[in-house]
């Protein structure tokens, strides 16, 4: 039987005791399915690494990682040195360095979780949000010049290429065709930016041509939040920009309980490079080491992560569970209203995973 090798990289933060956790579920997942099997290899990159070598990971670390079937990453940041240095250093480096150009977020209310939306709006959630993963606000191109004069200047120049929409694009519509709704939300800011969005605009126009099955529609993104918080059920499949979509998925986060629950899938849908399968919350030093990370969000993760090596039975066991444990409402972690561990959770999640096998 072939074994999916996993490489895992902790990080930074709750990210190390939150992978450890979704790495021991996935270990279970393998022993109670005959044809299920991991190599695990861990990676201790970040900023402790960073404090011991001066770099958050080896000059060759994208060739170590070339060879795996996916990354299963915790998260990145520390309190002590610039988010900019860490970030760059090991997240965006591996996204970028490995052309993961789509990160795929979806959003559900879990059954037996509270969002803060009344009820019928809470769980008429039900999206998945692409979000362009390669340029676009986060391209890092820009400058500083005159340092330390009053006329001093940073800018951030935004990238918007056409094969680069192109690509996100069919992305977004071949993700929306799969699911049952057809429909797609394309966000832009077109009124206000006019010429990276307008191209934008024109080249997602130009690839939805392709896909007449789609219901389409577009929204500038201010109005797209109130739209997710007042009228969540019209809305499936979105794509938007890098900074957009990462605005509106803490967003979506929330509405959908807690920024805790946040899975997302950084892809290379060429399958030239693995993917990179993390949670969204970020390494949340104010509880690191507590051990009271909820795990959900790396597990929910993991399922992403199954799905894309084609486990779509694992990935639909590990989403059972999860859903299993937070529908009971007997183990409930901090950050979802309870008081529940790490470990808790995590034993939860793997006695249902055993339950479900029985
Ligand atoms: C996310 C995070 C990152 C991002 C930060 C940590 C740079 O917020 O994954 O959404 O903005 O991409
Ligand atoms: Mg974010």
């Amino acid at each position: 039987m072939a074994k999916h090798r996993i490489a895992v990289i902790g990080g930074d933060g709750i990210g190390p005791e939150v992978i450890e956790a979704g790495c021991r579920v996935l270990e279970v997942l393998a022993e109670t399915q005959k044809d299920l099997a991991f190599d695990f290899t861990r990676f201790d990159w970040g900023s402790d690494y960073y404090r011991r070598n001066g770099v958050m990971m080896p000059k060759d670390g994208l060739a170590q990682l070339e060879g795996f079937d996916a990354i299963y990453f915790g998260a990145v940041g520390d309190p002590n040195l610039p988010d900019d240095l860490t970030l760059w250093g090991l997240r965006l480096a591996i996204c970028q360095g490995f052309d993961q150009f789509a990160n795929v977020r979806p959003s559900k209310l879990l059954p037996g979780v509270v969002g803060p939306l009344r009820p019928e709006l809470g769980q008429a959630i039900d999206w998945v949000i692409v979000r362009e993963n390669s340029e676009g606000e986060y391209a890092g191109v820009g400058g500083r010049a005159h340092r330390g004069l009053p006329i001093e200047v940073g800018m951030d120049v935004a990238v918007f290429t056409r094969a680069g929409v192109e690509r996100i694009a069919r992305y977004a519509c071949e993700t929306a065709r799969s699911r049952p709704r057809k429909k797609l939300t394309v966000v832009t800011k077109s009124n206000a930016q006019r010429h990276g969005m307008v191209l934008w605009d024109e080249v997602c126009r130009e690839v939805i041509r392709d896909y007449s099955d789609l219901t389409v529609d577009w929204m500038l993104v201010d109005a797209m939040t109130q739209r997710m918080v007042a009228k969540p059920g019209t809305i499936d499949t979105v794509v938007a920009t890098n900074l957009h979509a990462d605005i509106l998925t803490d967003l979506a986060a929330a509405l959908s309980g807690s920024l805790g629950l946040g899975a997302t899938a950084n892809v290379d849908p060429s399958r030239k490079h693995p993917s990179m399968f993390e949670p969204i919350h970020g390494s949340a030093f104010d509880i690191t080491g507590k051990g009271v990370a909820n795990p959900l969000a790396s597990f929910w993760t993991a399922s992403m992560l199954l799905e894309h090596l084609g486990e779509a039975k694992a990935a639909q066991r590990l989403m059972a569970a999860i859903e299993t444990v937070t529908a009971r409402r007997e183990v409930v972690p901090p950050d979802l209203g309870g008081k529940a561990t790490t470990v808790q959770v995590t034993d939860a999640v793997i006695a249902a995973v055993r339950g479900a096998n029985a």
